[in-house]
């Protein structure tokens, strides 16, 4: 499965893989392919720091990648605005009376409550930047549009190539000409924030629209080297797979503890290709997320809207630490795209890399049969 763009990254396979785990962005760019964490949830630059001296130390040198999600735009940006005070009371009504129904405890008085997730906005995502400079990312990737040019300047100026995903031809196009140099085609069924387009139209419209003036990956709905090949197949240079490793046997947060299964695993392992939904319910832009008893009830008739970002993740911030503090599968909140259905098994990275690219090889030979 060596390429050219595996070449350029110094990387063995192009599978490039998107995890908020840093054990599993590790484990990958270990096993021959590029991990990027995702940045997300480092409200404090000093423990991105940390989490990237420990990258540089467990990855025996070999390149890994980070993604921010910098939106195109946060309305409430840079204004002096107290954000919690802009949501409306009939909303936090509505969580609360949901979680009692769902029988989600109140968390203990010793748990520090989360300040939800800040990284989409500019000012953070722009000192997790500056952090990561300062390491040796091979890429700097971001969700929900290009970065700022000020952003990309200075990836470019450190020599680091920066990719956006996009899910229509008119985000790749704007991508390139903001002078992004990988273009992420992320189809309809991926996990996570998501465009309207499956990826099977999706990836050769864009890998014809931006021709030679960016490097296109294929994204959503990726698992298995049948699919890859499919993706290399339609055009693109290399794959981006995100949902597929939430299922590693190494997936865990920071120190977390990872006995078993975590109750979010548990609650992947048993979804089918059809348990997800697009929903504005996590961030308040549309994304895939596992269809649970969570998701059911902001789909019902008495639910209101989702907020517009980033005061809807506010205002589920407390919710989603209670639900993970509740421990019940039926009950989770976590983006996972259709191929959850493939997701069957938890599995050291290591071993899913290789079935990856033997599956691949033997599609090829398939092929070349006929
Ligand atoms: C749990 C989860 C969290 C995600 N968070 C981000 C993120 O913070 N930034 C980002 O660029 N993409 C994020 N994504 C999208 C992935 O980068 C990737 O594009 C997507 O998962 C690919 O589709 P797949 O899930 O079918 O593999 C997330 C996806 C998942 C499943």
């Amino acid at each position: 499965m060596t390429t050219d763009l595996a070449a350029k990254f110094g990387i063995e396979y192009p599978i490039f893989a998107f995890t908020p785990s840093e054990h599993v962005a590790a484990a990958v760019s270990r096993a021959g392919g590029l991990g990027v964490l995702g940045c997300v949830r480092f409200n404090d630059p000093e423990e991105l720091e940390a989490t990237l001296v420990w990258m540089d130390e467990n990855t025996d040198g070999k390149p890994y990648g980070i993604d921010i999600v910098m939106p195109a735009k946060v309305p409430t940006e840079g204004k002096a605005v107290d954000l919690e005070s802009l949501i409306p009371a009939e909303h936090r009504a509505f969580v609360d009376r949901t979680l009692a129904d769902l029988g989600v405890p109140p968390l203990s008085d010793d748990v520090e409550h989360s300040a939800g997730v800040l990284g989409w906005l500019h000012s953070v995502a722009r000192a997790q930047v500056d952090v990561a400079l300062k390491h040796r990312p091979a890429l700097i990737a971001n969700a929900l549009g290009s970065p700022p040019k000020d952003v990309i300047d200075e990836a470019h100026k450190h020599g680091v190539p920066v990719a956006a995903l996009a899910g229509a031809v008119a985000h790749a196009r704007h991508h390139v000409e903001n002078g992004v140099d990988i273009v992420i085609a992320q189809g309809y069924e991926a996990g996570g924030h998501t465009g309207e387009i499956a990826s099977m139209v999706l990836v050769p419209e864009i890998v014809d629209a931006v021709g030679d003036d960016a490097i296109v990956l294929a994204a959503g709905g990726i698992g298995s080297g049948r699919q890859i090949a499919a993706a290399l197949s339609l055009g693109a240079s290399g794959v981006w797979m995100g949902s597929y490793w939430l299922t590693a046997a190494e997936y865990k947060l920071g120190s977390a503890s990872s006995e078993g299964p975590s109750t979010i695993q548990k609650a992947l392992l048993k979804a089918t290709s059809a348990d997800t939904v697009r929903t504005r319910i996590y961030s308040g832009k549309p994304a895939r997320l596992l269809k649970t008893k969570w998701t059911e009830a902001w789909a019902a008739k008495d639910a209101p809207d989702a907020l517009p970002m980033p005061l809807q993740n506010l205002l589920v911030s407390d919710a989603h630490q209670r639900i993970s503090a509740a421990d019940n599968p039926d009950v989770v909140a976590m983006p996972a795209g259709q191929i959850v259905g493939r997701m069957n098994e938890i599995r050291p990275v290591a071993d899913s890399m290789k079935d990856l690219v033997d599956e691949y090889e033997a599609t090829i030979a398939r092929l070349r049969s006929f």
